[in-house]
């Protein structure tokens, strides 16, 4: 596929069966794919449906198999631990079918579901790579989720088996991994039969006897018994690879469901067109794998495309500095690296003059990528201002696996429009319609949607919940997936993405429900009403913030309510809901049908302009909120 992006876009837009044919073309297939698309299978049509594959195989052995054995696959960098380890292809395949030696002798096998709960350490990569060689299917939970997250999905995925390890590692604190998974299995209906449990240093787990296992000894003992010669298990390209869940509009999380050939062969096209990055490349997105951007581009996407990928267990600042970025670039020789606008907000305010950047020569950097929140421009000039590489913003979320708009930068570098993501990748027909489904002029905010069919590595659906996908993102605007973003587009074609339809805020990079922070808050049995809203916050992009009616015949002292209240939600959400702000009122603003105004509340939170509801019942509650929030400095 040559060409700049008009002459791609186009080209897709003539013939989309194609052009996703050829792009196929770049995946190892077992049997190759007749039918590109199946409009009659699935919620909205599958791709590649005849198609069989495994992603595990196109991620190691193949490359092996083509004499890229001795190519670094993976480098863990732990400013955590001081420590550096690298693993090359063949070293990796070594491991991953090692432990998926000891996943079959445990009896997990095709689509069977495999919970793993791990930090930013090669195993955990390796244990996702082991479930695609089996053809199971993994759910990776995020470490700063509390153990009634992870029981929500071992339960709601059925989990056969969970991998852990004893403990991660945050700045200043050894966190317990292990008690989370013990509580979670205890609490909940389901019970895995067995758990896998990597034993760090830092922190040794109790073993309950019968049902855990040593990972690091098991694995030993499946290569010295030869129990690691498993092959890789063939699946369609409709089966699925993994469910990741992410934050809904209710408790309920969501499992999206990626499949194995539609994903691959978007990723694989991703790599060289969006972030022009080639085999033997060193590919960094500094994300974690309980993320989407984990998946897509720690794990998948650089092993697919032949190139080497970095695990990072640390933090932008703090571990040990400002400098730790570009000291991972300049060792590594990295050449393209992916994060989240949060990241460069926390070294820019260490480092406003980019005094580490002078530190370290990367020449090897050709182009910041940022995702997973707005950018805004102040943060992306400053980038590009002391890296001198070209700054690209992109688009995209958990549901669609790769990015909706970009500025290709593997085709060309089109004008960049500081706080656009640029244009509509291939695949994606974006639009945006007004509440009733019509379209909007330039300029004018709307629904950001896309037309249907999701292009491949889009989510087939949620786990074991076709309705509530269909509810949830295809019903309201027929014809089309709702993405919950609003936003305009200008008169170029350039999308700008401003804010979410729903009640998802977007703290430090990480997609939070305030649904589901209110229904925590709800628990507590001293508040009577409460509201969250996500306020603007200079680092993190916005924070939860959380107004709490206490119930008539409260005669505790507020503070302690409060504090008990954040306590629960970071306990049963757990620490990355970053809920640490509690307003107590004595009333919510509300509309005469009772719904709370929480648009109007955020408004007035970061002193925007806004306007009386018509609908409002009582206008003075408004102005108690507004003073509520000055008193409390907002
Ligand atoms: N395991 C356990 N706890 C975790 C965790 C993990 N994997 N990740 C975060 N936490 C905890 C943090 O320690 C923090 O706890 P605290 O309340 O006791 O301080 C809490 O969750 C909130 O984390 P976070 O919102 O990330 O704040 P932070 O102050 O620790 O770090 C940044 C702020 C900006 C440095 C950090 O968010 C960051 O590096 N972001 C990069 C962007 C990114 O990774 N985005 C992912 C999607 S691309
Ligand atoms: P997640 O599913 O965690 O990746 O979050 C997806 C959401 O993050 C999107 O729906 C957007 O609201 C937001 N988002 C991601 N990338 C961007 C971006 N480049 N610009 C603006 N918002 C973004």
């Amino acid at each position: 596929m040559t060409g700049g992006y008009r002459d791609v876009y186009a080209a897709w837009e003539r013939d989309p069966l194609f052009f996703w044919e050829q792009a196929a073309q770049t995946i190892d297939w077992f049997r190759a794919p007749t039918r590109i698309f199946d409009e009659g299978q699935g919620v909205y049509g599958r791709w590649y449906a005849d198609g069989v594959t495994n992603t595990c195989y196109n991620c190691l052995d193949r490359h092996v198999e083509d004499g890229r054995g001795d190519q670094l696959a993976l480098i863990h960098d732990s400013p955590m631990t001081g420590s550096v380890t690298r693993y090359t292809f063949s070293e990796a395949l070594g491991e991953v079918k090692a432990i998926a030696g000891v996943l079959s002798s445990l009896g997990v096998g095709k689509g069977d579901r495999v919970v793993i709960y791990m930090p930013m350490i090669p195993e955990a990569v390796f244990s996702m790579l082991a479930c695609a060689r089996l053809g199971a299917v993994h759910s990776v939970v995020f470490g700063g989720f509390a153990a009634h997250e992870l029981m929500h999905r071992i339960e709601d995925s059925e989990a056969k088996l969970v991998i852990t390890a004893s403990c991660g590692l945050e700045p200043g604190r050894v966190v317990p991994y292990k008690p989370m998974v013990d509580q979670a299995i205890a609490d909940g209906q389901v019970k895995p039969a067995h758990v896998l449990v990597y034993q760090r240093p830092q922190a040794e787990a109790e073993m309950i006897a019968g049902r855990d296992v040593d990972f690091a000894a098991a694995v030993r003992d499946a290569k010295a018994a030869g129990r690691d010669q498993i092959a890789c298990e063939p699946v369609l390209a409709t089966d699925p690879l993994y469910i990741l869940y992410t934050s809904g509009t209710t408790g309920q999380p969501k499992g999206v469901v990626r499949d194995n050939g539609g994903h691959m062969a978007a990723l694989a096209w991703s790599m060289q067109n969006i972030y022009g990055v080639k085999a033997g490349d060193v590919f960094w997105s500094a994300s974690d794998i309980g993320w989407v951007v984990g998946h897509s581009y720690i794990v998948y996407a650089p092993l697919i495309n032949g190139s080497t990928t970095i695990v990072f267990e640390g933090k932008p600042v703090g571990t040990p500095d400002a400098g730790t970025f570009w000291r991972v670039v300049a060792e590594h020789g990295v050449s393209a690296l992916f994060t989240a606008p949060t990241a460069f907000r926390a070294i820019r305010k260490e480092d406003p003059e980019a005094e580490f950047v002078g530190k370290y020569p990367m020449p090897t950097l050709k182009a910041l990528f940022l995702a997973g929140e707005r950018a805004d421009p102040e943060t992306l000039k400053w980038a590009e201002r002391h890296l001198g590489v070209p700054v690209i913003d992109h688009w995209w979320q958990t549901e669609t696996g790769w990015a909706i708009a970009a500025n290709p930068f593997g085709l060309d570098l089109l004008p960049v429009k500081h706080g656009s993501p640029a244009l509509p990748m291939p695949g994606y027909q974006v639009d945006v319609l007004d509440d009733a489904g019509h379209p909007v002029a330039n300029g004018v905010l709307g629904n950001i949607v896309i037309k249907l069919p999701l292009p491949p590595g889009c989510l087939a659906s949620f786990w074991k919940a076709d309705d509530r996908f269909r509810k949830s993102c295809l019903e309201e605007f027929p014809g089309y997936y709702k993405t919950a973003d609003a936003g305009y587009r200008d008169e170029d074609g350039y999308l700008f993405i401003m804010a979410r339809t729903d009640d998802i805020i977007n703290c430090a990079g990480h997609r939070l429900s305030t649904g589901q922070m209110e229904e925590v808050c709800a628990t507590h049995p001293d508040v009577a009403e409460c509201a969250v809203i996500g306020v603007a916050d200079e680092l993190k992009g916005q924070i939860p913030c959380g107004f709490l009616v206490l119930k008539n015949n409260v005669s505790r002292e507020a503070g302690a309510i409060e504090k008990e209240v954040v306590n629960l939600v970071r306990q049963e959400i757990g620490p990355v809901a970053a809920f640490k702000m509690v307003i107590p009122v004595t009333r919510l603003p509300k509309t005469r049908s009772g719904k709370i105004l929480r648009g109007t509340m955020q408004k007035i939170a970061d002193r925007q302009p806004w306007k009386m509801p018509a609908t409002i019942d009582d206008p003075a509650i408004l102005g108690e909120i507004e003073a509520a929030l000055r008193a409390h400095g907002h």
